[in-house]
């Protein structure tokens, strides 16, 4: 701006103000005095709203969700005659899924796996992170058997002879969720799934999480 510019803003500026204050100076003084009041109620809650927002959005604690994404199987054998069994190796794919604003980080920890309520097998998860509003993917091997089934159990036969295999997993990961880089707050996650096995073409027909 050059000076000639600037003063001509000054004069200009003084202009309008004396003209303002002598047509009635007890009037302008007050809508200046309301525009004052209206700015520090505008700034008010522009600061309230970014207090919310930070309170109820960004520093908000989500649960993560832990769940099964998908599974195949490296081997899979049943029979059905004698006494019902079935021995299986399945590669399963899980999910650490984390809606923070902030990385979520997670203990060792190991998920279970069941056949009609009885444990058949389970498998180590490590220690991991799932970053900032985003999932965290791996894959566990785990050996699945019935040897604890009830050797005579009905519902195996009936299920092995009907091809549909019904697994649950259960699991819960312990850990922190860390936000604005170092407020730490603890949160747990369980894991409910259920898979359901197609036993003619060895695939998961079905994978419900709650
Ligand atoms: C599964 O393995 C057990 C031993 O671990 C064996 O007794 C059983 O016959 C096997 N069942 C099948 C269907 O392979
Ligand atoms: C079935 O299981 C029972 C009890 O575990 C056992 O005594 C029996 O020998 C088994 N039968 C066969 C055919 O494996
Ligand atoms: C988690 O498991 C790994 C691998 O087994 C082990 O090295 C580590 O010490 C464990 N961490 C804790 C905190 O137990
Ligand atoms: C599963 O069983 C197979 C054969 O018994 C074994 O070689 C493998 O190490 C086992 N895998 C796991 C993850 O336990």
């Amino acid at each position: 701006m050059s000076e000639e510019e600037e003063q001509q803003l000054q004069t200009n500026n003084g202009h309008a103000k004396q003209a303002e204050e002598s047509a009635n100076p007890i009037q302008s003084k007050e809508l200046r005095r309301k525009k004052f009041l209206v700015y520090v109620a505008l700034f008010t809650m522009f600061q309230i709203a970014v207090i919310l927002f930070f309170s109820l959005y960004v520093m908000k604690v989500r649960t993560p969700k832990f769940r099964v994404l998908s599974a195949k199987f490296d081997h899979l054998e049943t029979r059905n005659v004698g006494n019902a069994s079935f021995n299986i190796t399945m590669n399963v794919e899980l999910a650490v899924k984390n809606a923070n604003f902030g990385p979520y980080k997670y203990k060792n920890s190991t998920i279970y796996f069941y056949y009609n309520g009885v444990s058949i097998g389970e498998a180590f998860i490590s220690q991991g992170k799932a970053g900032f509003k985003s999932s965290k993917k791996f894959n566990v091997i785990v050996n699945l058997s019935s040897n604890d089934v009830l050797a005579k159990d009905l519902k195996l036969r009936t299920d092995l002879s009907s091809g549909t295999l019904i697994l649950t997993s259960k699991s819960k990961l312990d850990g922190k969720v860390k936000l604005l880089f170092v407020i730490k707050k603890k949160k747990s996650t369980e894991m409910d799934c259920t898979i359901t096995v197609g036993l003619t073409g060895k695939v998961v027909r079905d994978i419900e999480c709650n």
